[in-house]
Formats: C-alpha cells, sequence, structure tokens
C-alpha cells in the first residue's frame, strides 16, 4: 500500500490569534475536511495544507492541534498579501463564483492569477520536499489546480492525481474566465483527475475539446481518456461520500437521544425544518427563507405547526459579498418573525455559529424535514450526513435542490426542487408537511442504502484503485531512470 500524500489549502483545523499572545484552535468548516479526515485518520499518511493563520505558523499551536492525528502534518504558510491575493482573490472571488455558475460576482483582477501561481509553487515545493518513491499524491479542490504543473517544472515526474470538490461549469459560463487555456493546461499536467458527477465531467471534457485544439478525448464508456502533449490523462467521476457508520452510530448516542429529546419538546405540536449550511451565496439561504415566507402566506394549515431551524457557519466573512449576504440573511428571518411570530411560535429559529458535532448530530435526528436547496453545490455533504442521522423510524424527508451534486445519487428518494423557484419550494414545503410515514420511510430507506454503500471509504478506494497503475508506472519509470544515472 502506497504512502498517501493529501494536498489541500484547507488542513483540518484553523489557528486563530485572539489576544496577544492566545492562540485557538477550532475545527475547519466545509465538506473537504469532514470527508477527508476520517480516512486519513484510518490510513495514516501525510497531510500538506494551510493552517489559516496569515504570516509565520506558531510552532506550539500546531504542535498541539496535530498531536495524535494518526497523520503528520505538513503547514503550508502565507503572508498576508498571499491570502487576500490567493485565498480571498483568486480562489474565492473568481474560481468560486465563476465554477458555481454565478459569474456576475466574479472580481477578474489579473494580479490574483499571478499571486495564485506562486502559492501554488510553494505548495508544489513542499510537496517535492516531503515525498518519496511511490507516493500516492493526492491534491484536492480548485485552489491547487497549478500544482501539477509547478511540480512538472521542477522536474517531478511521478504519477499526480487530483479531485475537484466543487462543479466544474459548462463551457459557455468557463470561456469567461481569463485564463481559460492556462487553468487546463495546468490541470492536464496531473494524471488523473476526477470529478464529484457526470454533469462536472462532461462540462470540463467539453471545455477541453474547445479550448484545447490541439487535446484529443478519446470515446470511451468508463474512465475516459485525453490524449495531450505526448501524454495520456485520465478523467472520472468519483461522488463524494461520508462516514456513514460514524454518523449513524453518534446519532443512536445516549449523548445525542438526550440532546435529540430536547429539541423535540421545546417545539411541541410542531414539525422541524433544518437548513444547514457554511455562509455562503452559492447555497440558496435567502432563496429558502423566501420560499418559507410564501409558504406561510400561501399555506395558513403551516402556520404554528412548522418551524424553521436555521443554522449558518461563519465563513469567509472578510470578502465584502459575504459579509452583505449575512445582511440580507439577517433582515430575511426578522421581517418573518416580525410578520408571522405569535405569543407561543416563532417560525424561525436563526444561529450563525458553527454547531458542535453532537449538537449537529442531534439536529439531524430532530428534524422531521431538511431543506437542502443550494443554487449549486459539488456534492453537498449535510444532504447525505441528514439521511444518514434518520434513525427513527427513518422518517426524515429531504427536500433537495436539482443543483446539488447529491441529487445525482439521491434522486431516488429526495424531493427535488429547483431552488430558484421560490413558489414550487413552497408547495414542496406543504407536500412533505402531509406527506404520509410510509411514503417518508420508503423514500428514506432508499437515501440510506445508498449513502451507506457509497461511503466516503468507498469514494477513496475507487480513486485510489484509479489511481494506483499511473503510481507503480511511474515508480517503474523513476527507478529506471536512477538505475540508468548510476550505472
Ligand atoms: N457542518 C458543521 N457544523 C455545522 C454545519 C455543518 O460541522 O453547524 C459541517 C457538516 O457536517 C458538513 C460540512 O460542514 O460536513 C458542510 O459540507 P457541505 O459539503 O455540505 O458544504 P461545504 O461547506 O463544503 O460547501
Ligand atoms: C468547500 C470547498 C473546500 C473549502 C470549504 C470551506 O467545501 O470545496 O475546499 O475548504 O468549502 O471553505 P474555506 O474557504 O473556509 O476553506
Amino acid at each position: 500500500m502506497s504512502r498517501l500524500i493529501v494536498v489541500s489549502n484547507r488542513l483540518p483545523f484553523a489557528l486563530d490569534l485572539t489576544s496577544e499572545d492566545l492562540w485557538t484552535v477550532t475545527p475547519a468548516a466545509g465538506g473537504l475536511v469532514s470527508a477527508i479526515e476520517p480516512v486519513l485518520r484510518e490510513r495514516g499518511g501525510t497531510w500538506i495544507g494551510w493552517p489559516g493563520v496569515a504570516g509565520e505558523i506558531p510552532r506550539t499551536p500546531l504542535e498541539k492541534a496535530t498531536r495524535g492525528a494518526g497523520y503528520a502534518v505538513v503547514p503550508v504558510s502565507l503572508s498576508k498579501a498571499e491570502r487576500d491575493e490567493f485565498y480571498y482573490g483568486y480562489s474565492n472571488e473568481v474560481i468560486w463564483p465563476l465554477f458555481h455558475d454565478l459569474q456576475n460576482f466574479c472580481h477578474f483582477e489579473p494580479a490574483f492569477w499571478e499571486t495564485y501561481k506562486t502559492v501554488n509553487e510553494r505548495y508544489a515545493d513542499a510537496i517535492a520536499r516531503h515525498c518519496q518513491l511511490g507516493d500516492f499524491i493526492w491534491v484536492h479542490d480548485y485552489h491547487l489546480m497549478y500544482v501539477a504543473q509547478a511540480l512538472r517544472a521542477r522536474r517531478v515526474h511521478a504519477a499526480l492525481t487530483f479531485f475537484l470538490h466543487i462543479p466544474f461549469p459548462p463551457f459557455d459560463i468557463f470561456a469567461k474566465l481569463p485564463q481559460q487555456q492556462r487553468l487546463l493546461r495546468a490541470l492536464l499536467e496531473f494524471d488523473l483527475l476526477g470529478f464529484q458527477t457526470r454533469r462536472d465531467l462532461r462540462n470540463f471534457l467539453q471545455c477541453v475539446r474547445r479550448v484545447l485544439s490541439d487535446a484529443e478525448v478519446l470515446p470511451s464508456a468508463g474512465i475516459q481518456r485525453i490524449h495531450y502533449g505526448g501524454r495520456e490523462i485520465r478523467a472520472s467521476r468519483f461522488p463524494i461520500g461520508i462516514d456513514f457508520e460514524s454518523f449513524e452510530k453518534g446519532a443512536v448516542s445516549e449523548e445525542v437521544a438526550q440532546r435529540t429529546r430536547k429539541l423535540r419538546a421545546a417545539f411541541p405540536g410542531c414539525q422541524l425544518m433544518l437548513g444547514a449550511d457554511r455562509l455562503d451565496y452559492s447555497k440558496g439561504i435567502p432563496e429558502r427563507l423566501r420560499a418559507f415566507r410564501d409558504a406561510l402566506e400561501r399555506h395558513r394549515e403551516l402556520r404554528g405547526r412548522v418551524v424553521l431551524i436555521q443554522n449558518v457557519v461563519p465563513s469567509r466573512v472578510e470578502i465584502p459579498r459575504y459579509h452583505e449576504f449575512k445582511d440580507r440573511i439577517d433582515r430575511l428571518v426578522g421581517d418573518i418573525n416580525g410578520r408571522f411570530s405569535t405569543d407561543t411560535w416563532l417560525p424561525v429559529h436563526y444561529r450563525f455559529r458553527s454547531l458542535n458535532r453532537d449538537d449537529l448530530l442531534a439536529h439531524y435526528r430532530a428534524c422531521e424535514i431538511a431543506l437542502v436547496t443550494p443554487l449549486k453545490d459539488g456534492m453537498n455533504l449535510v444532504a447525505k450526513e441528514y439521511c444518514a442521522c434518520s434513525v427513527d423510524k427513518n422518517d426524515g424527508v429531504l427536500i433537495l435542490s436539482q443543483f446539488a451534486g447529491a441529487a445525482e445519487q439521491l434522486k431516488p428518494g429526495a424531493v427535488l426542487v429547483n431552488p430558484y423557484d421560490v413558489e414550487q419550494v413552497a408547495d414542496t414545503i406543504l407536500k412533505v408537511f402531509r406527506m404520509s410515514a410510509a411514503e417518508r420511510s420508503a423514500r428514506m430507506k432508499r437515501m440510506r442504502r445508498v449513502v451507506r454503500d457509497e461511503n466516503v471509504f468507498w469514494w477513496v478506494d475507487s480513486f485510489l484503485k484509479a489511481g494506483s497503475q499511473l503510481t507503480i508506472r511511474s515508480a517503474r519509470i523513476a527507478s529506471r531512470r536512477q538505475a540508468k544515472i548510476t550505472r
């Protein structure tokens, strides 16, 4: 078994200087970290990434954060200017909005691209320093699409693999990117490229065909092959999963059961509906709130009988658009509660902070309905975690955006909606509120089967299987090359 080297912008924790010399360590938010952490904990390996703090990385808090993790951590540092131009700038004000089909939110600043390359080169240096022959090098997500090109420039010939956690946009949208050619060429320096869904894979191949006239996409039923620059690159769909067993086990634990009972008891006679998202405009939170408001306006039977618990995890708040977006959510919640609340009923319970694991699991278990309605999402793990925690008679109902990657696998059981269609979502809320226990359970059983079978370990195994032939081949070539030199 090769040693696994995971490379991502985020490490699983973030360091923060709260006051003079007082460092705090908090778990990092987001699906990438939730999925990869249990894998590395189980298999061991090395995680190369940024601990979320600009400037010099403090040694003692870092050691404290990584002690007992079960894998090695290699920190990469970013200066303040690099954090602003690479992380906030190119990654989150160009690629993130564009790849979520929100091109009007992009800030196409040429300097961002230069810093993006510089930081990717730093990651390449860290990989080159820490990797040995035969390692399985796996780079993750949109922050690091230039890493393979930087490694090739450093004469690293090892097999390089990449997985994109976010969607890949259709050509008409991708074509707006000023660096479209340079980015695709950089991606084709990897040997294996993984995407979340068929839609993303199709979009990527279409962009390669349209943008790079010297690349050839070979027709194939399984793993796709691309010939480019005298090499063969493979691309396929690998839908990411969750650690199903650990969520299910956690949900039936006594601690979570107690919190679940408490939560239910706080809202007697009401069905609970859950929204749990990072603060992000791609998550469709204002649209969801407008849909709930519309449902309360037009469907009076819901008044006093449904509560929306909306939890928002703070994220990227230094970017002005995220800040404005939070104000929009605050205003909408105020409007709904101001208009519909009574002495005994508050329609929206809103929190702006991260829930700890037991609380999150209790929310999943206690809520009869989950509203997962992103405008676009790579996968959306909240949808899968909700299913894993639906342990009471499998009675949870999932309202799911047709534009979430998870819809491809969960459509046999989820109630799919178009998140932009506020009236349709409002009517769907009424429909699921009235849904029979038998239908709820039949739908949830179908989803739980998929989430259990196609879990995060299945995801890793399928990716490693697709990449391991490449790693063995490149290790053989490298040792032959070495033998020639020593002869
Ligand atoms: N999450 C959390 N605390 C919360 C809400 C969510 O830890 O209060 C986690 C959740 O368990 C999930 C992740 O955040 O694993 C969100 O992943 P998802 O794929 O849904 O979206 P992303 O944030 O990666 O865009
Ligand atoms: C998404 C991205 C991840 C990212 C996470 C949290 O899941 O795919 O790469 O880590 O959001 O965002 P942040 O900007 O805090 O890393």
